[in-house]
């Protein structure tokens, strides 16, 4: 199983991402944390080893940056193992409600930036012929579903993205790590009707790292969401379209 000594978190300042850098910072590692808010990403590294976690406030959008921030993370931490891309928005959207201000933000920075920070890592572990790269989409991606048609679309175009990237890769001893959460107890879900099964982010994060140590290419968080998947996806489009999901 491999030991990751530098890691980059996308999306770290809240939630799932948030736990996952402090789970890698108390295994040892050196995290570098992007976010575009600043303070939460100073909090974490003002409780981790001195020296260890890197702080780089970032909109993921922003993409005229990427490239030279990803080149400056990789230099700071004295190279890179493992890149999770974590950041994600989802916004309510009534049933009758088409809005592509909204919809263009979810594919902004579910995938558009995805692919902005994941090329970078695939081409640089593709050289290095080492790494892994997990990528966190949802069990919302599995079908199309009445109550948000662009989010489940962004997660579905991350899981597809993620299936090439690792179908690209592998022959480079490079893992690609795709993750479907159910529904985790964080700043996206709080308040949200009609959760069930919620956990922890930190329970999320310890699920996440151990299938990524695993090299799975798929995991569900928590992996009885694989179950709920399989029948939603077996569920005949007549039927589903009428769920309230
Ligand atoms: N919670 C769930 O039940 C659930 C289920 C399935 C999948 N997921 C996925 O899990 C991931 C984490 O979500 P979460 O539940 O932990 O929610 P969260 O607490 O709202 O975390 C979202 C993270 O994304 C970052 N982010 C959003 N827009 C960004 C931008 N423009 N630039 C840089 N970073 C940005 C946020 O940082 P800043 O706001 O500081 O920029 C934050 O760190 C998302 O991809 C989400 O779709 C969550």
């Amino acid at each position: 199983m491999p030991h990751w000594n530098r890691a980059l978190v996308i999306g770290a300042s809240s939630g799932i991402g948030k736990a996952l850098a402090e789970q890698l910072l108390k295994d040892g590692a050196s995290v570098a944390m992007i976010a575009r808010r600043k303070e939460p990403l100073d909090e974490i590294a003002s409780k981790a080893p001195s020296g260890k976690a890197f702080v780089y406030p970032h909109d993921v959008t922003d993409y005229d940056t990427t490239e030279a921030l990803f080149q400056q993370i990789t230099k700071d931490l004295g190279g890179l193992d493992l890149v999770i891309y974590n950041s994600g928005v989802m916004f309510a959207s009534e049933e009758n409600e088409f809005n592509l201000k909204k919809d263009r933000e979810m594919i902004e920075v579910n995938v558009t930036a995805a692919f902005a920070w994941l090329n970078e890592a695939a081409r640089r572990f593709q050289q290095t012929k080492s790494g892994t790269i997990v990528g966190i989409s949802s069990v919302a991606g599995d079908r199309g579903r009445r109550a948000n048609p662009a989010y489940c679309t962004t997660k579905a175009a991350l899981t597809t993205y993620l299936e090439s990237l690792r179908n690209r890769l592998s022959k480079y001893g490079v893992k690609v790590v795709t993750i479907k959460p159910g529904f985790i107890d964080t700043e996206m879900t709080r308040g949200k009707p009609g959760l069930f099964w919620l956990i922890s982010a930190d329970k999320a994060a310890q699920i996440i790292l151990n299938a990524a140590r695993k090299g799975k290419s798929t995991a569900y968080v928590p992996g009885r969401w694989r179950y709920v998947s399989l029948i939603l996806r077996h569920i005949p489009s007549f039927i589903f379209k009428h769920l309230p999901v």
